[in-house]
């Protein structure tokens, strides 16, 4: 076993159930991570799953690093590469395993249970509080199992909110170490990365700090402000869609107020779904909703015509000029900041989009006028009733429903 240095040896001693490691790159996390599995592994009751953001990730990340770690000592009983799973036995003689998935496989954690749980690169990972909660959380209740958070900041996100968290949980430990507390790593190196790095990229990467990330499209966006019940009462309601297959298909039901404030109420957020599948679920997200607005993205018209003549609707192709996506964005910012874009606490998906969704920068890092495409479905889907609700032609759309 590797010997964990000082600051590590801090984060094993402790007994926290949940541990939140926030902490500069190349601190030492994945290292840290290995031993703790292994431990876990040998003498907790239940088995260990660790998470990086893919699949791939954690091959890449854990996989050689476990191995070295197992390999070769007298616990190892087998390992399987394509599951990536390492067998132990434990000094009772049983045996025990850890496996390592990738976080966008997530669902398949359901009905499992673990010992321990590690999430690593936790800023990376696609609404997290959602998954933690509806899926994660209840891994863990068999064996009263713990787990492990960790990563460097990647603005207020996640491992912010934890911190939060754990001033009022006493389940929850934070560990805040920078890159300069690794003694394997060169000072003199991480001095060389200050000068390539702006200040405050310094601060977030090595010194592991919380600084607003730059170029944000949606730089406003607080979730205490913005995640709230309806503050309106509505007067009309809309339907928008982004349609995706391997990117996920994105709808929304949105309560629309006498003075076109916009609320999204409940909305879908899932990759891969048959066509049967997305029939049934687009039905039962619109429920008994009267629709007057329903938009969805025009790339797609198979597809809305597939869903128009399943479901009845009379949704309606999303008007896209040149340059009506800034021209969309920057109606959402600016509603946005007017406090009349608002969204439901479950909507989580939209809320990890928004904290993500940034401008292209140009070489000396200015952001341009055009959002990088990624992560952008939900985004995308609250444009499109954005842009219709307060598009010009608004009235083309205000189809109603029998
Ligand atoms: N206890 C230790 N003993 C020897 N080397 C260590 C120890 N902890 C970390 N290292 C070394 O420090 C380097 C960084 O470690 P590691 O990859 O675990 O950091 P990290 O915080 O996960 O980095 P990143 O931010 O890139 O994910 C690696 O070369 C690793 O081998
Ligand atoms: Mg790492």
């Amino acid at each position: 076993m590797a010997q964990l240095h000082t600051a590590q040896r801090q984060i094993a001693s402790s007994s926290a159930r949940f541990k939140v490691l926030r902490c500069g790159r190349r601190f030492g996390k994945t290292t840290y991570a290995a031993e703790e599995m292994k431990g876990a592994c040998l003498f907790e009751p239940g088995p260990v799953a660790y998470f990086a953001t893919t699949r791939d990730q954690a091959r890449d990340i854990m996989w050689a690093d476990l191995l070295k770690e197992c390999l070769g000592t007298a616990n190892y009983v087998a390992h399987n590469e394509q599951r990536l799973e390492v067998t132990l036995r434990r000094p009772d003689g049983t045996t025990n395993h850890i496996r390592l998935f990738g976080w966008e496989n997530i669902e398949t954690a359901r009905g499992k249970k673990y010992s321990l749980v590690v999430l690593d690169e936790l800023d990376s990972m696609r609404a997290f509080e959602k998954q933690w909660r509806e899926i994660l959380r209840a891994t863990l209740a068999d064996y009263r199992g713990r787990a492990l958070f960790m990563g460097t900041p990647k603005g207020y996100k996640s491992l912010y909110r934890l911190e939060k968290l754990s001033k009022t949980n006493t389940n929850y430990a934070v560990f805040h170490f920078t890159s300069f507390d690794n003694p394997f790593i060169d000072p003199d190196e991480i001095e060389e990365m200050r000068g390539e790095m702006s200040p405050s990229q310094f601060a977030q990467e090595v010194l592991a700090e919380y600084h607003k990330m730059e170029g944000l499209i949606y730089e406003e966006f607080d979730r205490d402000k913005h995640m709230v019940a309806c503050p309106f009462v509505p007067v009309r309601w809309g339907l928008s869609i982004d349609f995706g297959y391997n990117h996920p298909l994105s709808a929304g039901i949105f309560a629309i107020g006498a003075d076109n404030s916009i609320h999204l109420d409940r909305m879908l957020y899932e990759r891969k779904l048959s066509n049967e599948r997305r029939n049934e679920k687009i039905r039962d997200l619109i429920g008994d909703t009267r629709l007057d607005v329903q938009v969805g993205d025009s790339e797609d018209p198979l597809a809305i015509d597939t869903l128009n003549t399943a479901l009845g609707l009379k949704i309606q192709p999303v008007v896209k000029g040149s340059g009506s996506v800034l021209e969309g964005l920057n109606k959402c910012i600016s509603q946005l900041h007017q406090g009349r874009l608002t969204m439901d606490p479950s909507c989580e998906d939209l809320a990890w989009e928004k904290e993500n969704y940034s401008w292209k920068l140009d070489k000396n890092d200015q952001p341009l006028d055009e959002p990088v495409k990624e992560d952008d479905d939900a985004c995308d889907m609250e444009r499109y009733a954005v842009m219709t609700i307060l598009g010009r032609h608004k009235s083309g759309f205000r189809v109603r429903t029998a």
